[in-house]
């Protein structure tokens, strides 16, 4: 499974690839917007040094709604470093401009997608990567991880090339449950892949072992 962090802050993105298990980045408008990022040039600039950092795929999403923009905007983006996976709303002109993108061997990823259907369509349009947004959908007292379990088994069963990109990921108990489930890629804050590092008896077993290894130096 593919680990990529869900920021546009630079010094967490840092950290994370510091670690050596970073694949890629995804990043929306909200987190650009968190950061300050405003004006095109600047906007342009970021993504620039988000691919400076990491080896693997940068998610950056085009902010028009429209097919025309969306193209417009993609092939821009695209054209700005081969680590550039274009990220387009599940929208019918959304849709459109991802068939555009797989015919021009663009690489796309399909983002708010909350449904088998919406999946579906993502995948028939030549997406690279689908995001089924996990935690939107639990806030609503939906099943966010049982939405990747159903996407992972309806694009194995046809035999989709299209990678299941679990988002909205809000703790780490939410990046074990999308691995167990089959995800091929789970996006996350950095928090929530910290969390994965740890366990009370590593912690209590180290700090017995540091104070054994006093008595062999003694
Ligand atoms: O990748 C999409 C993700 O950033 C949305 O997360 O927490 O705003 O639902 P959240």
């Amino acid at each position: 499974m593919k680990f990529f962090i869900d920021t546009a802050n630079l010094a967490q993105i840092k950290e994370a690839q510091a670690l050596g298990i970073l694949d890629g980045v995804t990043t929306n408008p909200s987190l650009m917007a968190k950061e300050g990022i405003k004006g095109h040039e600047n906007i342009l600039n970021h993504y620039r040094a988000i691919c400076d950092i990491v080896d693997g795929d940068v998610s950056a999403e085009v902010l028009a709604t429209d097919y025309d923009g969306m193209i417009k905007e993609g092939e821009m983006l695209a054209a700005l470093h081969d680590q550039i996976v274009v990220k387009i709303p599940m929208t019918k002109d959304g849709i459109k401009a991802i068939k555009y993108f797989y015919d021009k061997d663009i690489r796309t990823n399909c983002t708010l997608v909350f449904s088998i259907g919406q999946a579906l369509l993502a995948a028939k349009a030549g997406a690279t990567y689908v995001s089924p947004f996990v935690g939107r959908l639990d806030d609503i007292a939906s099943d966010g991880v049982e939405l990747v379990a159903q996407i992972v088994d309806l694009y194995r069963f046809y035999g989709y090339n299209t990678e299941v990109l679990a988002a909205s990921i809000r703790s780490t108990q939410h990046i074990i449950q999308c691995a167990e489930v089959g995800a091929d890629v789970i996006t996350s804050p950095l928090d929530s892949i910290l969390g994965l590092l740890k366990h009370p008896l590593t912690d209590s077993g180290l700090a017995k072992f540091v104070e054994d290894s006093k008595k062999m130096n003694a």
